[in-house]
């Protein structure tokens, strides 16, 4: 295989970006040029989005008009109500954000791309809605309203909308924290899908929902609910010892370890750990802290791969009490404000994404005519 077939794409660098760095030698995960431990430190998630979309960090002005606007863009259309209602209860809620992102972008068209600011807002405030609303109805909670301005930040308004009063600061902060770790990595498959519909001069919609559908799978953002599910699995750190040892042995995946550029950790996994460990305040918490603690040492131990965002991250939201089943799609309401970055950086130096392909297959052969074959 040449270095330009290389499976997955592998080091092959596939574009320019100014959005963020990612395992560059000598350099931290930045956004914009900041790190991701001074901004997971000292920012909140609306900071960040400001960051990714206008390329520098806010003043307190602008970030005030910032909550204000999206605030006052979090109410969902009747028609699109209508539809959310009609999703089944037992379908995967990431089909949830796909299908409303989609029917959002024929309510409220992209009629000039002079709105594509507007519409990465708008989508940004109507998605925990969007989710919550749908999630809610099927729980038998009928039509919520999610318009409220009760909560200034996204990642309150999202805990207020799932436990139906306020969240405490620790909670609000945590949820915080993991959706700025989640907001941008540079050309991952999600992030890298979005710009190949943008650079067709598709819409802005088109773009964000086929982010969705890369998002989904296990392998990239589904891995958080995949390794909740393993983690609770264990009974205890010593189970967990012997259960993962013979996953390894059978060549099972060990879901939240490993990552396609960070052979060497991932640097939001120790912050996102913190904030797991702060929140196991009580004793099924604590063990199920133990039970993935031993798993992280199991898997240095035996095969030399690090826990990567999603590991602690499912951790973190499990127990803040969110459903296993609502992790991915808190990680789409996180990533939109980096897609939306790139698909600006996409459109304002656009070229058609269109790569070629090695061919493997038969060499030219006759035409057989449809009688003569067997
Ligand atoms: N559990 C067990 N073994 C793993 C592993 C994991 N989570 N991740 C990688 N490995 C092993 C592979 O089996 C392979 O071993 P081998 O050389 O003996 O065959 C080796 O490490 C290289 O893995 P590979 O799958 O080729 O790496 P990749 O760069 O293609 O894949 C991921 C990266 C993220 C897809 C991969 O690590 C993975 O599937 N992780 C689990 C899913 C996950 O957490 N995804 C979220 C990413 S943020």
């Amino acid at each position: 295989m040449t270095e330009a077939t290389k499976a997955g794409l592998e080091g092959i660098v596939a574009g320019k970006t100014s959005i963020s760095t990612v395992g560059k030698e000598g350099l931290d995960l930045t956004y914009r040029g900041y790190s991701i431990h001074d901004l997971a430190k000292k920012a909140t998630f609306e900071e960040v989005i400001f960051l990714l979309l206008h390329g520098e960090l806010p003043t307190l002005t602008q970030l005030n008009e910032f909550i204000d606007q999206l605030m006052s863009w979090r109410s969902l259309p009747p028609e699109l109500q209508t539809v959310l209602k009609l999703i089944p209860k037992d379908c995967n809620p990431m089909d949830v954000l796909r299908t409303g992102c989609s029917m959002l972008g024929t309510l409220e068209p992209e009629k000039s791309s002079s709105l594509q600011l507007t519409i990465a807002k708008r989508l940004l405030a109507i998605m925990p809605s969007m989710l919550l609303f749908w999630y809610q109805y099927h729980m038998g909670k009928g039509s919520i309203e999610t318009s409220s301005e009760s909560e200034k930040t996204i990642a309150a308004h999202i805990l207020h909308l799932l436990y139906g009063h306020p969240a405490s600061p620790s909670q609000i902060r945590a949820l915080d924290v993991a959706l700025i770790l989640h907001a941008e990595h540079e050309f991952n498959a999600s992030t890298f899908t979005c710009r190949v519909i943008t650079s067709t001069l598709s819409d802005f919609y088109s773009a964000i929902t086929g982010g969705i559908c890369a998002l989904r799978g296990p392998l990239h953002g589904g891995a958080d609910e995949a390794a909740m599910e393993q983690i609770i699995q264990f009974k205890s750190a010593d189970e967990a010892e012997v259960g993962i040892k013979s996953m390894l042995t059978k060549k099972e995946k060990i879901m939240g370890f490993g990552h396609r550029v960070y052979k060497y950790g991932d640097p939001r996994s120790d912050i996102i750990k913190e904030w797991a460990k702060k929140l196991s305040d009580e004793p099924s918490k604590k063990n199920l802290f133990a039970i993935a603690e031993r798993i992280e040492e199991v898997m240095f131990r035996e095969k030399h791969l690090y826990p990567n965002v999603d590991f602690y991250s499912a951790l973190t939201y499990h127990f803040l009490g969110i459903p296993t089943f609502l992790f991915t799609p808190l990680f789409v309401i996180s990533r939109t404000s980096g897609w939306c970055a790139h698909i600006f950086e996409q459109r304002a130096n656009n070229r058609l994404i269109r790569p070629i392909a090695e061919y493997v297959g038969p060499l030219p052969k006759p035409f057989i005519p449809i009688e003569e074959r067997n």
